[in-house]
């Protein structure tokens, strides 16, 4: 039977710290950290995942300002509120949450926030220094940094060791395999156009899944002995699922997160650490 990687623990002790930290910091310098979050029409599922941000925020002490903009705002006016962000200096995180409506672009707007304020780490200087490993010089993205937590808080090996990522999106993929990579694994990086995926997996000791498929890894297709991470969320029938069959997998693999209760709420955290970090950084 595996362990299982309890992400609502490893939270609630890094948030505590947290909470410390900010208490500490707005004594220093007179406010606490901020952290804005744009949200662009009324996306359901964006509208709750803003406002666990924000609930997480005022947990810790954090400041929160929200902005909302209707769905038919134009690229010029969304840039324009990132700007006016940019410029205010009692604002240390922008993040602006995504998807947007169809007709505006991501990729610009996020190349507008301030490298120092992108607490999502989604700005190409951040992905830079995620490529070379310059962790303390940046802001990493927070689901592949709540990852690694995970093997730091397990003292979990990774040199030497084969590990897959399946999935290569910008936000969890190819970050977390450049992670894995600085960390001396042996990294493969596994995708939708992935030929014999089993093939791939098998072989893995650090399985790390982020694909939006429900239940796409079963357990034979996992090697004993195996860490398996699930960042997939999906809901089936009204029931929040993983990537993995947990139920299975777990009989084999040495550790594994479950969903809900492992990556997601580290994502949350990450980012509560990337607010107080660039106010830190702002600071000097
Ligand atoms: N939408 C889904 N995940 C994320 C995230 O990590 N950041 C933002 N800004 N939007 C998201």
């Amino acid at each position: 039977m595996a362990v299982i990687l309890d992400g609502k623990e490893l939270s609630k002790k890094i948030r505590g710290k947290l909470k410390e930290e900010v208490k500490e910091l707005k004594e220093k310098a007179g406010r606490p950290p901020a952290l804005a979050v744009v949200l662009v029409g009324n996306d359901p599922a964006s509208e709750i995942y803003v406002r666990n941000k924000i609930k997480a925020c005022g947990e810790v002490g954090i400041r929160s300002i929200e902005r909302r903009l209707p769905a038919n705002t134009l690229q010029e006016e969304l840039n324009q509120v990132v700007r006016e962000l940019n410029e205010d200096d009692t604002v240390d995180g922008i993040i602006v949450q995504l998807p947007l409506p169809e007709h505006l672009s991501c990729r610009e707007v996020i190349n507008y926030i301030s490298p120092e304020k992108d607490v999502d780490g989604f700005h190409p200087v951040n992905a830079g220094k995620c490529l070379l490993g310059l962790y303390d010089e940046g802001l990493m993205p927070c689901t592949p940094a709540g990852v690694m937590k995970f093997f730091e808080e397990y003292g979990i090996e990774l040199q030497g060791k084969n590990a897959v990522m399946v999935g290569h999106s910008n936000i969890v993929g190819k970050p977390l395999a450049n992670m894995l990579l600085n960390a001396n694994a042996t990294v493969s990086v596994c995708h939708v156009y992935t030929d014999d995926l089993a093939h791939y997996t098998r072989n893995a000791d650090i399985l790390c899944v982020a694909t939006g498929v429900p239940h796409l890894i079963k357990a034979d297709m996992v090697k004993e002995g195996a860490v398996v991470i699930d960042i997939g969320i999906s809901r089936v029938n009204g029931k929040i699922v993983g990537d993995v069959d947990f139920e299975r997998v777990k009989e084999k693999a040495s550790a594994i997160t479950p969903v809900p209760g492992g990556v997601g709420p580290m994502t949350i955290t990450m980012l509560l650490y990337n607010t107080v970090k660039a106010f830190k950084m702002r600071m000097g």
